[in-house]
């Protein structure tokens, strides 16, 4: 047994997003949000569950910080609910909305714990989709506005944001698979969104810049090292392509003002609505990277598909890592790899771990008792993971396991458990879970026996 350290300073945290965890879907002004639309729409989510309650956090953030700080944790990532700020996505904000986050920011200061929020986590006003949702180019400059505000809101006391959480996921799961909110279907309104998204990525960068030029800006990147199914060189060359589209896309635009290789004839910028000048608004000197990480992807050639040449066929090789209860496999490798990538890719820039957790349904035993042993396998081997990429040469400046609680999982409801506490959706009550207690001790020591 050895001691895995991390740096001094290093931030220990959470993550949670508005929708999956505050309930509180229509008080005190909230527009409609394109997921209230989604969830209250039969057959789109498991078992008819919704964000309605979720776990009531709008009204009981004051016991989840309180929580917190008796865990030790050192930063928190939320999100900020666009429509509580603007119930239609334009226009004066709606001041009950950036109180309450307002008093959150305070309320977490106190408590010694960095505020870490997101601008967007997946909960778009249903009014700005009414208006053609992200394929409507419009929506980078309403989000820059929207950045604004809250930047003027919230800025002389949050000193770091997150822009976007994982632009290549909501935008493919939303717009081209169907399976999140809004629940299209459309191969070209997925590509416009993916433009307005870099868009809405660049300027809403500026839009906080200039209004605290020494905030802290990135954005949560979901990323998955991308491996070949095979030794042969096209599922190699495939995997990179994979690699460009899901891990890149949203990274290359801002640092370096171009689209990665991804598409096998070059990305299709007529069918994106690509502008002259485009290419300069997306840039964005992110101040740090933030990644959120689950596992591996394996890749294979497909010359038959014009687009990519590539498709995914799983995050696992048979028989190798164990499964979470989601089906996702349990590979802490991936972590190192992802990591050290970027790290090469981009030269070492401070990254942030904005979200990395698994999803396992253990509940109370007879004593009260949550009993994840394997989320604590989970932890100790993507740590272990983290640290030896920081030993690398990688500038990690914090970890955040997805997720505080328990919560609503989105497309499956409430049937995947994240949390390093156990929430009862009847009662609300919150037990800390075995892993919850395990993880205090590593932010306690900076550490842990591996
Ligand atoms: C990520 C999301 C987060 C959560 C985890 C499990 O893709 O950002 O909201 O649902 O997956």
């Amino acid at each position: 047994m050895s001691r895995v350290r991390f740096p001094d300073g290093f931030h220990w945290g959470s993550a949670t997003a508005s929708y999956q965890i505050e309930g509180a879907w229509d008080a005190d002004g909230k527009g409609e949000s394109i997921w209230d639309r989604f969830a209250h729409t039969p057959g789109r989510v498991r078992n008819g569950d919704t964000g309605d309650v979720a776990c009531d956090s709008y009204r009981r953030w004051r016991d989840d910080i309180a929580l917190m700080k008796g865990l030790g944790h050192t930063s928190y990532r939320f999100s900020i609910a666009w429509p509580r700020i603007q119930p239609a996505g334009k226009g004066a904000p709606n001041s009950k909305g950036l109180e309450h986050y307002g008093r959150l920011v305070d309320a977490l200061l106190a408590a010694g714990i960095r505020p870490l929020p997101t601008l967007y986590h997946w909960d778009l006003p249903q009014a700005l989709e009414d208006d053609g949702g992200w394929p409507n180019r419009d929506l980078a400059g309403r989000f820059a506005d929207y950045a604004e505000i809250v930047t003027k809101a919230l800025g002389d006391r949050v000193k770091h944001w997150i822009l976007l959480n994982e632009p290549a996921i909501f935008t493919t799961i939303g717009y081209l698979a169907g399976h999140h909110a809004p629940g299209r279907k459309s191969r070209d309104d997925f590509l416009r969104a993916t433009h307005t998204v870099n868009l809405a990525q660049g300027l809403s960068f500026r839009a906080v810049k200039s209004v605290h030029p020494n905030a802290c800006v990135g954005t949560a990147f979901s990323m998955s090292p991308c491996e070949p199914e095979s030794d042969d060189a096209a599922d190699a060359a495939a995997a990179e392509r994979w690699h460009a589209f899901f891990n890149d896309w949203y990274l290359s635009t801002a640092l370096r003002g171009r689209y990665p290789d991804a598409f096998v004839s070059g990305p299709p910028l007529d069918r994106m609505d690509v502008r002259d000048g485009d290419m300069d608004l997306v840039r964005a000197e992110l101040d740090f990277i933030g990644i959120n990480l689950y596992t591996r992807t394996i890749v294979r050639a497909q010359p038959r598909d014009p687009n990519l040449g590539a498709t995914p066929v799983g995050s696992a090789r048979d028989g190798q890592g164990p499964r979470t209860d989601f089906g996702w496999e349990v590979w802490p490798d991936s972590l190192h790899e992802m990591v050290l990538r970027v790290t090469k890719d981009y030269g070492p820039r401070p990254i942030e771990i904005t979200e990395n957790g698994c999803s396992y349904a253990d509940g109370p035993d007879a004593n009260g008792t949550v009993r994840d042993e394997r989320r604590i396998d989970f932890l100790r081997g993507y740590l272990g993971a983290l640290a030896r990429a920081i030993e690398a040469g990688a500038d990690v400046r914090g970890y955040h396991a997805w997720s505080l609680l328990d919560n609503f999982e989105w497309a499956e409801g409430m049937a995947q458990r994240f949390g390093l506490v156990h929430v009862d959706f009847a009662s609300q009550k919150r037990t800390i879970k075995e892993s919850g207690r395990w993880y205090a001790r590593v932010a306690a020591e900076n550490g842990f026996d591996g």
